[in-house]
């Protein structure tokens, strides 16, 4: 893999959500704070915005910072200046465009569910792997400072050996059922419902965190299937249980359809030794009991992550000066670029694309178990395989 001196060309196709904090996150680096700050040798540079409308695209590139703009993903693609592929599409778009890139040797970043099934997701990982360019999947939650540091508890053995996993992500924005039809709520254009969109993040922590999950029963609903502009036929809800490679049990929650939860992504993690608690809502928090520490019988302790010591923090503001969520993207991309210029690897600490095929295979076997009424476990392929 070639070590890179010259700023590093971004094309990114998507400039609604995902394109803005991608985008936000490309515009950080390299200024004067976080990862990549004015020392940096080769920040970013936006150069094209893949949009579906010539006039929108050129107003969204100038918006949020890309040089040019074109409706054309393969001449983005083809473009001397781009080395990077950013692909925060709907996700009946990742597959084909990120494989062409990936073909014409141009390194991917692809927004989550990696693919619709992990047979596409498999496809990514397969001709990624094959042209040797560095891929990653955009498993943000990994690149929160709470849960860094939950990561590196468990990794140090502060809670001992994980029993007990429970992983919950709700979301509101489907509760009313006059709320419209988009892209979300059609199996061909996104894959799954709610198990893909929130669900595969859930996965992704869970394996991060703990391990690989070897087998899955879940039960999903669809509360809704007629919306104004469409029928939906993917699941609002599911709610399963997982058993982990390296003995743990857990549970996994996820809807879209939660009334009052807008945004609410809780983690708990127990072993044999201690409990660690997140909840997105305080983002940089943590509640804990972990061995090595006066146990208390008043409960979870409360600790700020931002003390002095947190890789992230010597990136940003003075210990204590909290971190908000779109740092995560920062270090997301911080990560992508660094992999891109130096040649190490993505994993164990992002995401690349064998983790987003993974969690495609885990987020299948949901989907599965939930269709036939019965555990599921899932089989991970080897690449090309
Ligand atoms: N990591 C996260 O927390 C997170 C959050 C939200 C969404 N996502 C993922 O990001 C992706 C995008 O989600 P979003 O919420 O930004 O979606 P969105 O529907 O708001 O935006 C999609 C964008 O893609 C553009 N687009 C659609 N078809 C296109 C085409 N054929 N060519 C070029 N551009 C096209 C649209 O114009 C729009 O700008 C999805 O895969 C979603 O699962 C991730």
């Amino acid at each position: 893999m070639s070590v890179r001196a010259e700023p590093i060309g971004v094309a990114m196709l998507g400039a609604a959500f995902m394109g803005r904090a991608h985008a936000h996150a490309l515009r950080i680096l390299g200024g004067p704070a976080g990862p990549g700050g004015p020392g940096d040798a080769a920040p970013p540079r936006l150069e094209v915005l893949v949009g579906r409308d010539a006039e929108r695209a050129a107003t969204a590139a100038a918006g949020l910072g890309f040089a040019r703009s074109t409706t054309d993903w393969q001449a983005a693609i083809a473009d001397p200046a781009v080395h990077l592929f950013d692909d925060v599409g709907p996700n009946d778009q990742h597959a084909e465009p990120i494989i062409a890139a990936a073909r014409a040797g141009k390194h991917v970043l692809c927004e989550k569910p990696l693919g619709r099934t992990a047979d596409e997701a498999h496809a990514m990982w397969t001709a990624a792997h094959e042209a040797g360019v560095v891929h990653a999947t955009a498993f943000n939650h990994r690149w929160l400072a709470a849960v860094r540091h939950a990561h590196d508890l468990i990794a140090a053995g502060r809670i001992g050996a994980v029993r007990h996993v429970r992983v919950r992500y709700l979301q509101d924005w489907l509760a009313d059922p006059d709320a419209p039809w988009s892209w979300r709520l059609s199996r061909e254009r996104s894959g799954s419902g709610v198990i893909g969109d929130l669900g595969s993040h859930l996965v992704d922590l869970c394996r991060h965190l703990v391990g690989e999950i070897d087998e899955v029963s879940a039960l999903t609903r669809t509360w809704t299937t007629e919306r104004p502009g469409g029928t939906v036929d993917v699941d609002d809800s599911v709610d399963a249980t997982l058993t982990f490679a390296g003995g743990a049990t857990g549970t996994l929650s996820a809807s879209r359809v939660s009334h009052g939860r807008v945004n609410s992504l809780t983690l708990e993690i127990t072993g044999e030794s201690g409990t660690i608690l997140f909840d997105l809502e305080r983002l940089n928090e943590l509640r804990l009991i972990v061995a090595g520490e006066p146990s208390t019988e008043q409960g979870l302790r409360t600790i700020l992550v931002t003390d002095p010591g947190h890789p992230f923090l010597r990136d940003w503001w003075p210990p204590g000066h909290t971190l908000g969520w779109d740092v995560g993207f920062v270090h997301e991309l911080h990560h992508v670029l660094q992999a891109i210029r130096t040649g190490e690897p993505i994993t164990p600490l992002g995401a690349d694309f064998e983790d987003g095929y993974r969690a495609a295979e885990v987020c299948d076997a949901l989907v599965r178990s939930a269709a036939g009424g019965r555990p599921v476990r899932p089989v991970y392929r080897a690449v090309g395989a």
